[in-house]
This record gives C-alpha cells, sequence and structure tokens, in this order.
C-alpha cells in the first residue's frame, strides 16, 4: 500500500462506512422530495451499514442560484435532529456536488459553495454530462489555492468511461476519483461498470460513495458493492475504497493510493 501519510489503514470486518456523495437533504435538488422520504433514505443508509454521510445537494449548473452555502448547512442541522428523533444512528455532514464552473474558486472565497464536510480541503466536481470540458486548469487553480478535487463518477462519464487513462494527465494535481458504488455492480449499464473496474488501475487515489438518491432506482449499495471489491481486489483495498479513504476525504487527510496487480483489477 502507497500513502502520502504514513498511517496504513486498518479496518475491521463489518466496519461501517462513511458515503461522501449522497443525494439526502429534503427539497434541494433531485433528491428526496420531502422530510418522509429523506428519512426513508437515512434507513436505508444505515441499513447499508453508512453511518456518516456527506450531504452533496447539486450545486451550480442546473441548480445555479438556487440555494446557497447557509441553505445546505442548515438543512443538514435539521436532518441531523429529525434522526435523532426517529432513532436512526448517522451523522449528516454538510458539502455539495459542485458543477464544473469558472467561477468555482470565487464561491469557495465568498463562502457559496460548500467543501467536503466544509473542511475546506476537498471539493467535489461534477462535469456536464452531454459534453467533455477538461477541468485540467480548474484543478491546476484549486491546487495552487491549497484545494483538491475530488472528480465524481468519471465511469459514468461517456468520454472519460471510454478513454479511463485520460485522467493521467491530471496526477500533478493530486485530485482524487469518486467511482458510484452502483457502477461496480452494474446499475449505470456495462460501459459504466467495466470503466468503474478500469479506473481501479489508474495511478490517481480512488474513493467509493453511493450517490444515492432515494430508496429504489437510486438507493444505496455500498455493502454489496465493498463484497464485490473484496473478492476481486481483495480485503486491503476493498477497505481503501470503501471505508479508509472516504473517512480520509471528511477528515481533510491525504488520501491512500491502492497497490494490487493491475491485472487483478477486472472485476470479472
Ligand atoms: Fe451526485
Amino acid at each position: 500500500m502507497k500513502s502520502s501519510d504514513s498511517n496504513t489503514a486498518e479496518c475491521t470486518p463489518g466496519a461501517t462506512f462513511t458515503d461522501v456523495h449522497c443525494h439526502c437533504l429534503p427539497g434541494l435538488d433531485d433528491g428526496p422530495r420531502d422530510v418522509s422520504a429523506a428519512l426513508a433514505l437515512c434507513r436505508a443508509l444505515a441499513a447499508d451499514r453508512i453511518a456518516t454521510v456527506v450531504a452533496t445537494p447539486h450545486q451550480l449548473g442546473r441548480y445555479d442560484g438556487r440555494y446557497n452555502a447557509k441553505t445546505i448547512r442548515q438543512a443538514v442541522t435539521q436532518l441531523n435532529e429529525l434522526l435523532t428523533e426517529a432513532q436512526v444512528s448517522m451523522n449528516i455532514l454538510p458539502g455539495a456536488d459542485i458543477r464544473i464552473d469558472e467561477r468555482i474558486e470565487d464561491l469557495v472565497r465568498s463562502d457559496e459553495i460548500v467543501t467536503v464536510a466544509d473542511g475546506g480541503r476537498h471539493l467535489l466536481l461534477e462535469l456536464p454530462h452531454e459534453v467533455f470540458i477538461d477541468p485540467e486548469m480548474l484543478l491546476a487553480r484549486l491546487r495552487e489555492g491549497g484545494l483538491c478535487g475530488v472528480i465524481t463518477h468519471p465511469e459514468r462519464h461517456m468520454f472519460l468511461a471510454e478513454r479511463p487513462q485520460y485522467v493521467r494527465r491530471w496526477v500533478s494535481y493530486r485530485p482524487c476519483l469518486q467511482i458510484t458504488a452502483g457502477s461496480f455492480l452494474g446499475g449505470f449499464g456495462r460501459r459504466s461498470q467495466e470503466a468503474a473496474w478500469a479506473f481501479l488501475k489508474e495511478p490517481l487515489p480512488l474513493v467509493v460513495a453511493t450517490d444515492a438518491h432515494d430508496t429504489a432506482g437510486r438507493a444505496p449499495c455500498m455493502s454489496q458493492a465493498y463484497q464485490l471489491l473484496r473478492r476481486y481486489v481483495g480485503r486491503d483495498e476493498a477497505d481503501i475504497l470503501c471505508v479508509e479513504n472516504p473517512r480520509r476525504l471528511v477528515a481533510g487527510e491525504s488520501l491512500v493510493m491502492l497497490n494490487v496487480d493491475a491485472d487483478r483489477r477486472t472485476g470479472r
């Protein structure tokens, strides 16, 4: 295992997960419509052995100007109160799934957009689905400002899914790739599934998250993905992807790189 920190991952079997990408706040974006749906999603997350969730409603793109960082933080506080009342053992932290935009650095400075767990270090960055806009310059500028970009679900992006090796050109800016748990299971189609496994070979730190929106079509499936990853890449690497790196992202720490033999990372 290679690590930018000296610590190595130590995870116990049955450990709970941290989910760094989840649309669980009620009534903000295309996540749960109301409080009752949000509670149902949180119960599904708890049943999936997820104990800490970064709430990441969309910011910018088609949600530009609809709600700001303050609204997201208030919604997180309210959801935590509801979860306590409902006796659901879960901690929700603030975050956002931010559509890439040339204003991002200014919006971070003016506290309009939310970093992962409000830690001021990592920023989830979503590429537009329809076209490929290379985030290289943005990643470089963020890096200069002490921020790490986390590119969300590259395996579901048409351009990157077919060219996973493209991400190597970003290595010097030290971004992270967030792969969706459901993609390993085929939940987003065969191309995304193959790409999810292919990204495990790339020399960037990786983190697995649910990107859950509801309890039906976009329900959390971290435990199932973790079991599959354990089977194909081994327990240590599955722990890095699903337990250790999510924890580090929330803590604002450097992420651990995978170190399995590339030939084993096929998932088939
Ligand atoms: Fe998302």
